[in-house]
């Protein structure tokens, strides 16, 4: 493990989550596993199909729940492509984290584990403990989790703890009572690096399924977890001679929930908190993200950027999404291709590139969302009216 500030080496320790010189967050480092893509893809697709280079020793049996092997679907006849994270298990990325988090709490003999959410991480995590027969407990904060969240959550028989306040609050709750209990209970929220060592294997699987290294990818930016740990990705394969190239990582946060882009456009070396973050893109309204520096890391590295888009392109994008590609997305995912759009029609990025834009999560997580966009919805009497109406339809 090395520290992501002063660079210390440390033996690889699960319960090691803060760097012991400086308090900055750790990286797990793997060594060359010396594979080549044939073996990889003589197995079945999904996170486990990269067992080599992931920190689970060969002789754990994984708890899964077939996570991973997302659907990556064209944009049109563009050379766009959309990496529909929403079809994973519980229908959002943060299944990739949590079957590597929950088989290593299990191997370790935890009962309990806890992480603080804006809804998926306690979706998630809640489905994979049931599966290993651990106890979870999700912090999250006093308003605005989706219903979609919520109540997968409460289905997987999760304790539901509820804080006044933030969830900048219940993450800083949730790191200060792990340090405080020492190993009573296991933290799944990304501070863990092993969570990001799920998360990573996404890019592997863009190389996998595209045979090449796009020119951007495009990702949601909340805690700022994925993006680094999507970075990690890449950069691995390139290190051990898997990919040739590397990509551009945008970052996308919500204008009122900024502070790394806000940080970026004012040339800033550290974020500008906000302290009351607003969206309706719930899952990153984040007001000071843990894995900041990470995320910085991963722009400045792939020499890419942040950017931000308003609620309105967000809900715009996901009606594009839905209505021109076909696929149902949660406002941050749609926030994603928001910025995606922006940054073409801005000239930032040539309408030639080469882009995969990830989505996060699925719709159906956030009904709420999907409630404001507008219904076709029409009334009948009788059967001439609906035979009427389906000629009308038919005729344009
Ligand atoms: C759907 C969705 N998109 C994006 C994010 C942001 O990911 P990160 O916190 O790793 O930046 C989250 C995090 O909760 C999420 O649930
Ligand atoms: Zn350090």
């Amino acid at each position: 493990m090395k520290c992501i500030n002063c660079n210390t080496i440390y033996e690889y320790n699960p319960f090691l989550l803060l760097c012991p010189k400086c308090r900055n967050l750790l990286e797990i480092k793997i060594e060359n596993p010396s594979v080549s893509w044939s073996t990889w893809r003589r197995r079945h697709t999904g996170v486990w199909r990269y067992r080599e280079a992931l920190p689970v020793p060969s002789s754990v049996k994984p708890i899964t729940l077939g996570e991973g092997g997302t659907p990556l679907v064209p944009v049109e006849d563009t050379r766009v492509y959309i990496k529909f994270e929403g079809s994973n298990p519980t229908g959002s990325f943060k299944d990739r984290g949590m079957t590597i988090g929950i088989t290593i709490a299990k191997n370790l003999g935890t009962q309990v584990v806890i992480a603080a959410s804006t809804g998926n991480t306690a979706s998630s995590m809640a489905a994979y403990a049931a599966r290993a027969g651990l106890r979870a407990v999700v912090v999250l904060p006093e308003k605005n989790i989706s219903e979609g969240k919520l109540l997968q959550t409460v289905l997987h028989g999760a304790y539901i703890v509820r804080i006044r306040g933030s969830f900048d609050k219940a993450m800083y709750y949730t790191l200060e009572v792990v340090e405080r209990l020492g190993k009573l209970v296991y933290p799944l929220n990304s501070f863990n690096p092993i969570r990001l060592e799920g998360q990573k294997t996404v890019a592997y699987e863009i190389v996998d399924q595209l045979g090449y290294v796009p020119d951007y990818v495009i990702v949601p930016v909340g805690n700022a977890g994925n993006i680094a740990a999507i970075w990690k990705g890449f950069k691995e394969l390139y290190e051990w001679g898997l990919a040739d190239k590397l990509p551009k990582m945008v970052g996308v946060q919500a204008e009122g929930a900024s502070p790394l882009a806000t940080a970026w456009s004012r040339g800033l070396e550290e974020p500008v908190w906000f302290e009351e973050p607003e969206t309706i893109a719930s899952a990153i309204r984040i007001g000071k993200p843990v894995n900041w520096r990470r995320a910085f890391i991963a722009v400045r590295e792939s020499r890419g950027l942040f950017t931000t888009v308003g609620d309105s392109e967000i809900l715009e994008s996901q009606k594009i999404i839905a209505r021109r590609v076909g696929l149902g997305v949660e406002p941050s995912s749609a926030a994603a291709f928001a910025g995606f759009l922006k940054l073409v029609d801005n000239r930032t990025i040539d309408r030639s590139s080469r882009v995969v834009v990830i989505a996060t999560g699925h719709a159906l997580k956030d009904p709420g969302s999907m409630k404001l966009h507008s219904a076709s919805t029409i009334e009948v009497y009788s059967l001439d009216e609906l035979a009427r109406l389906l000629v009308g339809i038919a005729g344009g």
